[in-house]
């Protein structure tokens, strides 16, 4: 029976968000918001640890990342060019009877016997509906509560006591027309935007709209000219941003999985067109072995790069505590990909829930930059000098050969965003002459992570249930989070041995200053020795620190020595106070 085991985790782990200040339910005294999430104080550390981790890795690591901090609301001219305007909507059917509103690709396919109706009447009244309407009744299920159904529903409709019209019964197999819950026909799916709208100013009329911004990349995108010139970087490069995204989800499920507010980690990687490379070069590498390619080299073409950031992505998260076993690598089918993208995998986490995207990696050649050229009218290419002399120097038919595969790539664009036929050849050719004069369109590499749903891995991955026995033979199961200590909230609980001693309350405040400048550390003397290790353990807190009377001396060669304590396995060491402090800073890395 794994479904019931696995409900049960997840239960479990929300449960242990709220009692222990993981995550809280938005709005909670008000009965709470679909689809939004706070996060305690824990979870407000563990979320700041993992941000400030992808930061220092993506950006102040690398000399060739830098960040951005763009505003959440932007032109709403961005949202066209993007394509989010047109086409960032889900299918949604709402039930008819309930108005319970559904994901339409999302409904779990249900098989037996739908009853339909052609409408009904109210004999005391003469009133008629003849709105089609339909139940669908697992197999076995006698038409009467299908009846009962159409009724309630024809009532809802206006109509007092009615009498059915038109029944038929109909066998439907794997279907998605039917709420789930009750069987009630929906309505027919349509298209409904994911972004929220808004107006700016006072006025709120068609002229005044802007939306909450759906991902952080499009800022990067009509940043980058600014960047380019202001960062004295150079393609090869990427931009960075981390923060707030907003989508209306249909159904936001999961915990925090799917919210309508959420985070995201995103880096644009600016490459070269594989023909700069190789007008440069004199070849394209091409990948030639699974695995990570090693450090980057100028001949890369996109798939070296777009292998070199999958491979990147996964370091991280085996830098953080899920190894590479709890992830897996989904490469999409051409048929899944997006028209712009050239290859896009998806690395999945196995959530208790199934296993579901943590990050995409997105090879999207030039359309993002294109877009913004052919909408806003300001040119977005680069010009590169070391192209415009290497481009003289090619053999006529290099020339030939390299300049028509980027018309090609460039026409083909030109085509799918909407120019006729005759712009499209006379602007490619334009795009194509380019090549000579050192100029080009850059093409990105996106690695976009989302912060929330990380966050729900890392605390999946740790959830830890430990039962021990004592010596009464008394079982007790606890909870046990055992986070990466780069990730846990806290770095180290400080304890005095007993409370009402007051040399050792007062060396442990000592050690407790000692420590806290340095890492997050939590100063507990509340209760029995046990029951504070069991706390800092729940919260995830990788080493505690005990103060007892050895410290002050009473062996005297333990004198300023404290015992260290491993989440993980409970073993203990001494540790000289005046080495604690690079001891647990070894140990927190
Ligand atoms: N920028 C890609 C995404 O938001 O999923």
């Amino acid at each position: 029976m794994a479904e019931p085991k696995v409900n049960e985790l997840m239960e479990k782990i929300v449960s242990l968000c709220k009692r222990r200040g993981f995550v809280y339910p938005s709005s909670e005294i008000y009965g709470g918001i679909n689809g939004f999430w706070d996060y305690g104080p824990l979870g407000a550390e563990l979320k700041r640890n993992v941000k400030e981790l992808w930061w220092n890795r993506m950006t102040r690591m690398r000399e060739d990342v830098v960040g951005l901090e763009a505003t959440i609301i932007m032109h709403p001219r961005i949202w066209r060019a993007s394509g989010h305007v047109d086409t960032f909507s889900d299918p949604m059917a709402d039930c008819l009877l309930t108005r319970k509103r559904f994901r339409a690709d999302q409904i779990e396919p249900q098989s037996g016997t739908a009853y339909h109706y052609t409408g009904a009447m109210d004999p005391a009244s003469g009133k008629v509906s003849e709105e089609p309407y339909a139940v669908l009744l697992p197999p076995g299920k006698p038409p009467e509560s299908a009846r009962k159904l159409a009724i309630q529903f024809y009532q809802s409709r206006g109509l007092g006591p009615v009498e059915l019209q038109g029944e038929r019964p109909e066998k439907v197999e794997h279907s998605q027309r039917f709420n789930p819950d009750n069987g009630s026909l929906l309505t027919e799916p349509r298209p409904f935007n994911l972004m929220f709208k808004t107006y700016v100013g006072p006025v709120a009329d068609e002229d005044n709209v802007a939306y909450l911004r759906p991902e952080t990349a499009q800022a990067i995108f009509v940043q980058f000219k600014n960047v380019l010139e202001t960062s004295r970087q150079k393609v090869p490069f990427g931009i960075a941003q981390m923060g707030k995204a907003f989508r209306n989800e249909v159904t936001p499920r999961n915990f925090t999985f799917r919210s309508r507010e959420f985070e995201q980690m995103e880096l644009e990687f600016f490459i070269k067109p594989d023909e700069v490379v190789e007008a440069l070069c004199g070849r394209v590498a091409k990948p030639e072995a699974a695995g990570h390619p090693g450090e980057p080299r100028p001949d890369w073409g996109w798939q070296l790069w777009h292998q070199y950031w999958v491979e990147e992505r996964i370091r991280f998260y085996e830098s953080i505590g899920l190894p590479r076993t709890s992830l897996e690598e989904y490469w999409q089918k051409p048929e899944e990909l997006a028209h712009y993208a050239r290859a896009t995998v998806d690395l999945l986490y196995k959530f208790p829930f199934g296993t579901q995207e943590l990050e995409g990696i997105a090879a999207r050649s030039d359309f993002d930059l294109s877009q913004h050229e052919r909408v806003s009218g300001k040119a977005q290419g680069v010009f590169d000098e070391e192209l415009r002399t290497a481009w003289g120097k090619l053999a006529p038919e290099v020339q030939q050969r390299l300049s028509e595969s980027y018309f090609q790539h460039r026409r083909k664009y030109l085509l799918r965003a909407g120019a006729a036929e005759a712009e499209a050849e006379k602007e490619a050719r334009e795009d194509a002459a380019g090549l000579a004069k050192g100029q080009y369109i850059p093409h990105v590499i996106e690695p976009s992570a989302g912060v929330d749903r990380l966050i729900l891995a890392l605390l999946a991955h740790a959830f830890t249930e430990v039962t021990s026995t004592d010596d009464k033979g008394r079982s007790e199961t606890r909870v046990v989070m055992r986070f990466h200590p780069s990730v846990a909230p806290m770095k180290v609980g400080v304890f005095p041995l007993l409370k009402n001693k007051p040399e050792l309350v007062a060396k442990a405040r000592e050690v407790f200053e000692v420590l806290r400048g340095s890492m997050l550390a939590f100063y507990d003397d509340a209760g029995a020795i046990g029951r504070r290790y069991a706390r800092q353990d729940e919260a995830g807190t990788p080493y505690c620190v005990t103060v007892d009377f050895d410290t002050l001396g009473e062996t005297p060669e333990l004198k300023d020595t404290v015992t260290v304590r491993r989440r993980d396995d409970g073993s203990q060491q001494r540790v000289p106070i005046g080495a604690l402090r690079a001891h647990l800073l070894e140990a927190i890395r």
